[in-house]
């Protein structure tokens, strides 16, 4: 089976490409990914895999590529709430533009395309709102970044019902693992410590984040590619929905054997609550998270992902200095 992954040098979607490797023998994989900063072509060294240096909105390499893979696996975005508040034009371009070219080549090609997706489309909950998000909640994106993930989803919904394509959609909440960036707030503050800074909380640290192993995501995926229903859509989330910033931070800094954390600027219009119902994937398609439920086992997945940002400095190191100044210019 031939599969294209878009967005392979990044984070989940790395991640992504190991998980299949190591689990599958039928998958031949060939990546395409820009390597915008987000991007680093280590994240996928000694793996077996074919690489394409290049952008999703390209229409004519997409055609090139989509003509020769059976399934697309599309991860490709511009993925960071806080550098969408500053500059929101690489979004429109990879999120929409990107998903848009996509599309349209599968429409040509007639491949299996599964299309990788945010709890973030929905908004957010109020913290004393019980409500879980489902399949059927409406869309109320609050920022560009999920501005733009919300629009990619309609497109894929709309592809799929005028033009019949053989598509599926995950909503995933915020994944963590290992090889994510260290912009996004778990490896910030891993990186913080082991580099003598403080980490940092936005505002309060009230928010909740549905946090889940990024293992646990990308066996999701690969479950509906197995099993899943052509034109569905499914949440994928952990029951970790009861842990807020401020514990995660806490959690961190214990585990790290550090005292200290300081409170930064918070974000502007920042989502109070995410908090995924996945339901369906567990009851349909028999997925269960490893990761899952209690402090404890959150606990079990930090202290490994912190032990890999410990083991692979050379991997963080350089790009510490300039996303903190970047940082530091917003006051956070
Ligand atoms: P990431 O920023 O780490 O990686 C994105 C990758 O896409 C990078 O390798 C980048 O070079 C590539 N890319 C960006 N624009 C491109 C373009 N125009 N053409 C080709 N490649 C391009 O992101 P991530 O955290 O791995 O997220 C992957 C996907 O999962 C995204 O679609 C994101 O919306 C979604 N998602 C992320 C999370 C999370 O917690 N990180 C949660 C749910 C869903
Ligand atoms: P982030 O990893 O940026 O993911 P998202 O915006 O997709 O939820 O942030 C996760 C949460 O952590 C979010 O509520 C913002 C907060 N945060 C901090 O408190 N400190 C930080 O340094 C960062 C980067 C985020």
């Amino acid at each position: 089976m031939k599969m294209l992954v878009t967005g392979g040098a990044g984070f989940i979607g790395a991640n992504f490409v190991r998980r299949t490797l190591a689990t599958r023998t039928d998958y031949d994989i060939t990546v395409l990914d820009k390597l915008t900063y987000a991007g680093n072509l280590n994240n996928l060294s000694g793996l077996n895999i074919n690489f394409v240096h290049g952008d999703i909105t390209d229409r004519v390499l997409v055609d090139s590529l989509l003509k020769e893979h059976e399934i697309v696996v599309h991860f490709a975005a511009e993925s960071h709430n806080d550098n969408s508040l500053h500059d929101p034009s690489p979004f429109i371009h990879s999120n929409l533009v990107g998903t848009y070219t996509l599309l349209e080549s599968v429409r040509a090609h007639g491949n299996r395309f599964h299309h990788i997706s945010t709890d973030e489309v929905f908004g957010d909950l109020a913290l004393d709102d019980p409500n879980r998000f489902t399949e059927t909640t409406p869309y109320n994106p609050s920022s560009p970044y999920s501005a733009t993930k919300a629009g990619s989803d309609h497109l894929v919904r709309a592809w799929i019902r005028s033009f019949n394509i053989a598509a599926t959609i995950s909503n995933c909440s915020n994944n963590y693992g290992p090889y994510q960036h260290i912009e996004k707030f778990i490896p910030r503050q891993i990186t913080n410590i082991l580099t003598h800074r403080p980490a940092k909380l936005y505002g309060t640290g009230e928010q909740v984040r549905d946090w889940i192993h990024v293992d646990d995501h990308n066996d999701a995926v690969l479950l509906i590619l197995d099993k899943g229903t052509i034109g569905e859509t499914y949440i994928i989330g952990a029951d970790n929905d009861h842990i807020n910033n401020k514990q995660v931070i806490e959690m961190i800094c214990e585990l790290m054997g550090e005292g200290h954390y300081e409170h930064v600027a918070d974000r502007p219009g920042h989502d109070m609550r995410y908090a995924m119902d996945s339901t369906k994937i567990r009851r349909e398609l028999g997925w269960t998270p490893q990761f899952t439920n209690t402090a404890d086992r959150m606990r079990e997945g930090l202290s490994a992902t912190i032990d890999w940002y410990r083991s692979n400095v050379d991997w963080w190191k350089d790009a510490k200095a300039d996303v903190e100044k970047h940082y530091e210019a917003q006051g956070q």
